[in-house]
């Protein structure tokens, strides 16, 4: 197996099965529901500094990283508003990772643009973690999404997983399609808008694209009968005009068209896409896959600090 320490995580695809596997293993050690007490340990990576630099906003991705870093005895350091650094009297990006890298032992970036991980990652020399990267990728996200997946099925085979909303600009549904390809006999069902399917760079031999007019939703969910549906808000930021005719709403009405065991996940934020009504549902899991976010971080970072 390919050795973590030090390794930059840009894109899902750099990741083998039994890599993924291997992180997914490791996060359960800092998962409450498999330990008896709280495994966080404060001294794992003691005196080690990870810097959190967040060009666009941010909740659970920046907030989960925060925490998993101060549970392992991690410092902190970064920005969540990039006006409030040089960059606003014109420092470029490359010269911010530059300077941010020579204080920092791990820098984890969230930006705007397609590939500007990959971009920091050429200039720095210290590891660098793709917290979202426009829409592209954010395969921490994927990561935990498998999490999730694995904890509630107890396999990462031989799923139906309907992905629901935009898949053309949706990052966390781009890196989940690639990586549900590796494992066995999974199906995805990409049901979109017509003219937001996923990009071809993402699809697999069992994807397949459902376009339609969204408010047939509940109907096309009834043919698939999916384990999972994975639904994702509309990313206005990426898309130009009026994008509320892409909008959808999953609902009590959506729940009566599922199997009982089919469970419903959400990156977050959500803004229409599901009523709240559904969060008292079992079917609900999207709070769990969040919370999840914080062990899987955990066990990157111990992995990529050579602390385990
Ligand atoms: N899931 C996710 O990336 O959420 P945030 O944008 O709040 O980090």
């Amino acid at each position: 197996m390919k050795r973590f320490k030090n390794r930059d995580i840009i894109d899902i695809n750099d990741f083998p099965r039994e890599e993924l596997l291997y992180i997914l293993k490791i996060a359960k050690k800092f998962d409450p529901v498999f330990v008896k007490k709280d495994r966080s340990n404060y001294t794992i990576a003691q005196g080690k500094i990870a810097a959190l630099l967040f060009f666009e906003p941010s909740t659970r991705t920046e907030q989960s990283f925060r925490s998993a870093a101060q549970k392992i005895g991690m410092g902190t350091i970064g920005f969540n508003d990039p006006e409030a650094t040089s960059i606003h009297k014109g420092e470029s990006f490359s010269d911010t990772i530059r300077i941010m890298d020579a204080y920092a032992d791990v820098l984890i970036i969230r930006h705007p643009e397609a590939f500007s991980a990959k971009t920091a990652a050429d200039v720095a020399q210290i590891p660098v973690i793709n917290a979202g990267d426009g829409p592209n990728q954010h395969p921490t996200q994927t990561m935990l999404d498998l999490y999730t997946i694995l904890k509630q099925f107890g396999r990462l085979d031989n799923l139906k997983i309907a992905l629901v909303g935009n898949q053309k600009h949706y990052r966390t549904m781009h890196a989940l399609s690639a990586a549900m390809f590796k494992f066995s006999n999974n199906k995805i069902y990409g049901i979109s808008p017509k003219g937001l399917e996923m990009p071809a760079e993402f699809k697999h031999a069992n994807y397949f694209d459902e376009p339609i007019d969204m408010r047939k939703l509940n109907r096309k969910l009834s043919e698939i009968k999916p384990d999972i549906i994975y639904a994702g808000r509309i990313p206005k930021e990426y898309m130009k005009g009026d994008v509320k005719k892409y909008s959808y709403q999953i609902d009590k009405e959506t729940l009566k068209c599922l199997p009982k065991s089919t469970v419903i996940m959400h990156p977050l934020p959500r803004v229409n896409e599901i009523d709240p009504e559904v969060d008292a549902s079992p079917a609900a899991i999207y709070f769990t896959q969040a919370r999840n976010g914080l062990y899987v971080r955990e066990a990157l970072l111990t992995l990529i600090l050579g602390r385990i």
